[in-house]
């Protein structure tokens, strides 16, 4: 099957798989203190600096809120986007495992802004409201649209000024510095980014996320909130290798800069067919468009995709670090046959 329906549709990249193989020899010890594991972290230390404290987890649910549970006290809110993963697509599971009241500001692309957020924090924030303790943006976002470096800038330092903490969901985080051409680094440590959730799963790894506590200051004790957020995986040498590999020769960013190449075919392909309308920019691996519903429905029979917004008949179409140019022309090509 190929599909357009996740970059978590895509397999584990061969070099990654590799490397899951070549750990699998001996005996080492286990929670995350084998020798592969902590170069993994020390790969991290070389992006995100040195004191910056690093934590292994299997899923970017987890990663996202577990991160908020460490940054907030039972009384704080987090403020995100009205369509944020950590509100929309992971089970409440910020409400239910942290404790966090969620705070949505409006936004037209999924970007948040200080004059969004501002509104908010102008409020009555007495002791009848819950505390706003962290501002949570997507880079990407989930519409695929990107904040710009002097955008995340601009938040950080307006978070900062009032006492608030920045999350980056950084699920494609690596799609995000392949479109804007900066580093790691760049994307988060030079804005003020105080901790991320490194996404490696949706960019050729398993069962393979990370959280960054950039302020390493805030990462104190997080071990404990890890473990008892049952994501301290035993066999951790497993996933130290994958970012191992991931990290070394560039892997995460050729893997991105391909997947975005692949949107952006896809999007040029798929918007010159009459009647196709691609609705969102397309800035890194995803395509947002408005086809007929009786297309959609033919089309997913081969090519599975998710409808993103069943009122308008938008739907996503996603790439990934194994998406070619013969997917792309294929799909395009039965899109095309059904538009007519
Ligand atoms: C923006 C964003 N954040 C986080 C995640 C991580 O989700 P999961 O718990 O499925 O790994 C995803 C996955 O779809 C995502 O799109």
């Amino acid at each position: 099957m190929r599909s357009f329906a996740s970059d978590n549709y895509a397999g584990v990249h061969p070099d990654i798989m590799d490397a899951i193989v070549k750990a699998n020899h001996d005996h080492m010890p286990s929670y995350g203190v084998d020798p592969i594991s902590t170069e993994a972290q020390q790969l991290f230390r070389d992006h995100f600096g040195k004191d910056a404290k690093i934590f292994f987890i299997a899923t970017g649910t987890a990663a996202n809120t577990l991160i908020l549970k460490h940054l907030t006290r039972s009384w704080n809110s987090v403020i995100c986007s009205e369509c944020a993963h950590i509100t929309v697509d992971e089970c409440g599971s910020c409400e239910a495992i942290a404790g966090i009241k969620l705070i949505h500001a409006q936004t037209i692309n999924g970007k948040l802004s200080v004059e969004a957020i501002d509104p908010i924090l102008s409020g009555r924030l007495d002791v009848h409201q819950s505390q706003p303790a962290v501002i949570s943006i997507t880079q990407n976002t989930e519409l695929g649209t990107l904040y710009s470096i002097n955008e995340i800038k601009e938040i950080c330092a307006y978070a900062h000024s009032k006492g608030l903490y920045v999350h980056m969901d950084g699920a494609r985080i690596a799609n995000a510095c392949a479109a804007l051409n900066v580093s790691l680094k760049e994307m988060t440590v030079d804005c003020g980014v105080d901790a991320l959730s490194f996404g490696g799963t949706k960019n050729g790894c398993m069962c393979a996320e990370a959280a960054v506590f950039i302020n390493p200051e805030l990462g104190v004790n997080f071990e404990f909130v890890r473990k008892q957020g049952m994501q301290l995986i035993s066999k951790m040498r497993y996933v130290g290798a994958q970012f191992k590999a991931l990290l070394s020769n560039d892997l995460w960013l050729r893997n991105a800069q391909h997947s975005n190449r692949m949107a952006a075919l896809l999007a040029e392909t798929a918007g010159k067919i009459n009647g196709v309308t691609i609705t969102q920019k397309v800035e890194a691996n995803g395509v947002f468009a408005i086809i007929p519903e009786e297309v959609t429905i033919k089309l997913q029979e081969k090519f599975p995709f998710y409808v993103w917004d069943e009122s308008t008949g938008e739907v996503r179409w996603m790439t990934s670090w194994s998406t070619t140019n013969e997917d792309i022309n294929e799909f395009c090509f039965s899109l095309q046959d059904l538009m007519k």
